[in-house]
């Protein structure tokens, strides 16, 4: 999609269609109101015929504007004259694109950043346009062998008072939500399309494409001579080759300590010998959605060109049932040298993720954050709201919890308390790899927590935001917005 900032007064553009917004009293937001005058009034007569509402998120269409270049107008109800929400905001985008959508036009100006917004300048209103536009123009076509119904519109047009603001917010807005598209786009995939070999091949696509980033991949054989014990056992019951993925995005002061993250990049999740369920398998392909999102975030941050050193760590493999698969009951030695008893297979996220935290230890992190579709408790005890935190560092929580309120991307910070490491004993081995049934994200941290001794870290488990079940199923690209929000806010401290 296209996207435009028009400075000049909206009653004297040319437009397909202008978006412009009501408040539920009937007042007309400045942009209307100025096409009302310069139209003698014809929108008050349309609105004292009791046509249109304003209530929050009403949408009318006006096909005919006589007397004027604006061929078509929406209006939105903005609801109680009052500034608007974030939440209510992006609804009211979000009500606008998917009307603007069917219309079938070629282009659309928006008239929608003379609204207050609660805490929004131009800038993070025009962000919010951009996101909220293109996370509803995503449409997952590569699987289909016909064609789909097309989107026929092209360029949107925004029309604000603040040219630097607002290219500031489309600047963003277009990273965020390229960063979110990819990482969408990784996520729909399926399985057998979507395989470490796949991911890493797109590492190498995204190094190819900025200059400050390049890639390393570790094979089988490579992470073998570093002794990555745990990770590999998860691989082992795969025909699919294992590869730890690392990004460096060098965009920082040569000496200035990386933020490192890292990405759960299970492509698909059967189990293992643990074998799940068989309804709604399926959405363990989804099961990479950390290491999607780390992919995100490192184009975002490359394309915004910010002014830190970034490190992503993708470990990528499969997890299946397989003749020479992970049992229950094997001890395998990690990387850090600490042991682990398999009690379940199914719990592999964590397997694959710890010898990483050890790994990242060589890149001497500043802060490292994993994110990671670890645990279906994190349903049970969050829904699919905000991602569940936890961390070793507050002061990290903080910024992240910080970002996540900027970024519409929610996250809701559980403990890590010492008394839990209790449920994580192994009468065999220095660790088990599951703690019981009770607070299955706290424990799950808690293993994590012992690979994470010598630095700030924080996790996110994002099994209940990453992607949408049922009928609109499908990633999410969460937590790109979080974790971009986070580093322009580094870029700017
Ligand atoms: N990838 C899953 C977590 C998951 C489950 C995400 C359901 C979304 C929906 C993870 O590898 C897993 O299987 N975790 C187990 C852990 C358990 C065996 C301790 C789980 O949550 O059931
Ligand atoms: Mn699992
Ligand atoms: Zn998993």
């Amino acid at each position: 999609m296209n996207y435009s900032i028009e400075t000049n007064a909206v009653e004297t553009l040319k437009a397909d269609l202008l978006v412009v917004g009501i408040y539920s009293n009937q007042e007309f937001s400045v942009g209307a109101k100025a096409v009302d005058d310069a139209t003698t009034g014809f929108l008050t007569s349309i609105v004292k015929r009791g046509d249109i509402s304003g209530k929050l998120n009403d949408t009318l269409l006006l096909n005919i504007i006589p007397n004027s270049d604006i061929q078509r107008i929406l209006f939105v109800g903005l609801g109680e004259q009052k500034p608007l929400t974030i939440k209510n905001y992006r609804k009211v985008l979000t009500v606008t694109i998917n009307a603007v959508k069917k219309l079938r036009l070629n282009s659309v100006t928006v008239g929608l950043l003379d609204c207050d917004v609660d805490g929004a300048n131009f800038a993070l209103k025009t962000r919010q346009i951009v996101e909220v536009f293109e996370d509803n123009i995503y449409q997952f076509t590569e699987c289909k062998s016909k064609p789909v119904d097309e989107i026929t519109l092209k360029n949107i047009i925004i029309t604000a008072p603040d040219f630097a603001l607002a290219t500031v917010g489309l600047e963003q807005g277009l990273a965020i939500s390229g960063g979110v598209g990819l990482a969408k786009h990784l996520a729909d995939l399926p399985a057998n399309i979507c395989t470490p070999y796949y991911l890493a091949q797109h590492a190498q696509t995204i190094a190819n494409t900025f200059d400050k980033i390049e890639t390393t991949i570790l094979d089988v054989a490579d992470m073998e001579k570093l002794g990555m014990g745990s990770l590999l056992a998860v691989a082992r019951g795969s025909r699919e080759p294992a590869k730890l993925i690392t990004l460096e995005y060098r965009g920082g002061d040569k000496n200035s300590k990386p933020i490192v993250l890292i990405g759960k990049g299970l492509t698909f999740d059967s189990g293992g010998i643990s074998l799940k369920a068989g309804a709604g398998m399926d959405e363990m392909k989804y099961d990479m959605c950390g290491g999607a999102a780390v992919l995100g975030t490192l184009q975002a941050a490359a394309q915004l060109n910010l002014p830190l050193n970034i490190v992503g760590l993708i470990p990528a493999s499969e997890n299946m049932p397989d003749g020479q698969a992970n049992k229950p009951g094997d001890i395998l030695t990690s990387m850090s040298g600490k042991t682990i008893e398999v009690l379940n297979t199914d719990a592999e996220g964590r397997l694959i993720l710890c010898d990483t935290l050890t790994y990242a230890k060589r890149f001497q992190p500043e802060v490292v954050i994993d994110l990671a579709t670890l645990t279906g408790a994190v349903l049970v005890a969050l829904g699919r709201v905000p991602s569940g935190l936890l961390g070793n560092d507050d002061a990290l929580c903080n910024d992240l919890i910080a970002a996540s309120e900027i970024a519409s991307d929610s996250v809701w910070r559980l403990p890590l308390w010492e008394e839990y490491q209790e449920q994580l004993k192994s009468n065999f081995a220095d660790l088990a790899n599951i703690g019981g049934k009770d607070a299955g994200t706290i424990t799950a941290a808690c293993f994590l927590a012992n690979f994470a001794e010598d630095f700030r870290w924080a996790h996110l488990d994002i099994a209940g935001t990453a992607w949408r079940t049922g009928s609109a199923k499908g990633a999410t690209g969460r937590p790109v917005p979080l974790l971009t929000q986070y580093l322009l806010n580094r870029a700017n401290a």
